[in-house]
């Protein structure tokens, strides 16, 4: 048997194996070791820690249909967002392709169009990146259809409330969901939960092995009082186990896959203690929830090393990886009061120009929620920008990323890129 630390082993040998057990340790060394890449490259420098997404737009992915032609970036802007992508992120998830009402706008097994996440998976293998798939069941940009059928009528407000939210996407402008009848009588519970079976099925499995990691629900968490799971038609229709099915669903169609429950405004400690409630009961019902997504859409006022401490060392009192799934922080002078994730809020919150000393602020905060993940990294396994760089972005006016609209690092790259250097 070769021993390489024998006495009999040869002294080159003997060698080589050291040097194989150091670049090994330097490899897998958090943060990577010095000699990172010149120029710096994001993936590079946390390589060993966590993973460094994008979400990406089918413009970026390169499957654009003519519908959505290059009506916002121009081919230039678009090749520079492509490599931006491709040389700082190692995992990327889709900004809205696999949304339901955009990969299942209609009922029924032709009822899906997979060009645009088919697309998104080709991409994202071609540059050996890790895949995440966004999202399964959640309340918004969920076509009505899905929730009509047999039952009692559905109630006009609640239904207005599904189409509102979904006809606001960060796709380019121009984009508009179809707007169905809002009257009709609604699906029944058996209906309801056939149609989320088979959709998670179809689309789980159609990417098995390929998505790593989905969010199975999303935003399922109240914003009101001590009420724990939003009012939604999944809720009204199912009832509250419509969670816990989602999950026993998307394992069924790919047992090796991720399944993360994700939500926004976790620095909170209300919506924190929610969440927490939440996941518990689902794992006391053997729920397999794999993940925790926090979503991470904050603000240069309120971001912080001790906010992110706290969330990440409360959220890990679950005993679940944890995953930052859709990281940017507004700097836009409204959008200072609250980290929720509404669409239809957006456009206020990135009114009023930008803070002052924008970039400053905007570099402190990231550095700041940076220190804290790599004092957390032993949970952390992705962390995801939501957008490559200002120009993608849902709150561009927020001026929220790293990278500016022509994808040149603004000072928050180099105040993240710091923490490497001086993690705790
Ligand atoms: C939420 C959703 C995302 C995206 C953002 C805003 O955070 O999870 O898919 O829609 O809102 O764009």
């Amino acid at each position: 048997m070769f021993e390489p630390w024998s006495s009999s082993a040869s002294q080159p040998n003997r060698r080589l194996a050291v040097a194989a057990v150091l670049v090994l340790a330097l490899l897998s060394s958090c943060p990577a070791a010095a000699q990172a890449s010149q120029p710096p490259v994001l993936k590079d420098a946390f390589a060993g820690c966590f993973s460094i997404g994008a979400a990406v737009n089918r413009q970026i992915v390169g499957g654009s249909t003519g519908r959505l032609g290059f009506g916002r970036r121009s081919a230039e802007q678009i090749e520079r967002d492509r490599i931006l992508v491709t040389t700082q992120f190692n995992s990327i998830a889709p900004e809205n392709d696999l949304k339901w009402a955009l990969i299942h706008p209609q009922a029924g097994p032709d009822g899906y169009q997979w060009g645009p996440a088919d697309a998104f998976v080709e991409f994202g293998e071609r540059h050996g990146m890790y895949l995440v798939g966004h999202t399964l069941v959640w309340h918004s940009q969920t076509p009505l259809w899905v929730f009509q059928g047999d039952g009692p009528l559905i109630n006009n407000s609640q239904a207005a409330e599904q189409t509102e939210a979904g006809e606001e996407s960060s796709e380019p402008r121009g984009r508009r969901f179809r707007r169905p009848g809002l009257e009709g009588p609604r699906a029944t519970r058996e209906q309801l939960l056939a149609r989320m079976r088979d959709h998670i099925h179809t689309v789980v499995s159609r990417y098995r092995g390929r998505i790593k990691a989905w969010d199975v629900v999303n935003e399922a968490l109240s914003d009101r009082g001590e009420e724990v799971l939003r009012e939604s038609l999944w809720r009204e229709i199912i009832g509250p186990d419509y969670i816990a099915k989602a999950f026993e669903y998307a394992h069924e169609a790919d047992p090796d896959a991720v399944l993360r429950y994700n939500d926004y405004g976790l620095e909170d400690p209300a919506k924190r203690r929610k969440l927490i409630k939440l996941v518990r009961s689902l794992k006391a019902e053997g729920a397999p929830v794999m993940a925790i997504g926090t979503q991470a859409h904050l603000n240069v006022s309120s971001a912080s090393f001790e906010n992110m401490d706290r969330t990440l060392t409360e959220l890990e009192t679950l005993g679940l990886p944890i995953h930052v799934t859709e990281l940017d922080i507004n700097s836009a002078r409204r959008g200072q009061r609250n980290t929720g994730a509404d669409i239809s809020g957006n456009v206020a919150a990135t009114e009023g120009g930008l803070v002052d000393e924008a970039d400053r602020r905007l570099a402190e905060a990231y550095e700041d929620v940076f220190r804290a993940f790599l004092k957390h990294r032993e949970k952390l396994d992705v962390v995801t920008f939501w957008g490559a760089n200002d120009a993608n972005s849902w709150r561009s006016r927020g001026r929220p990323l790293l990278f500016d609209g022509a994808s040149r690092p603004k000072p928050a790259f180099d105040a993240v890129l710091r923490t490497t250097t001086r993690a705790d």
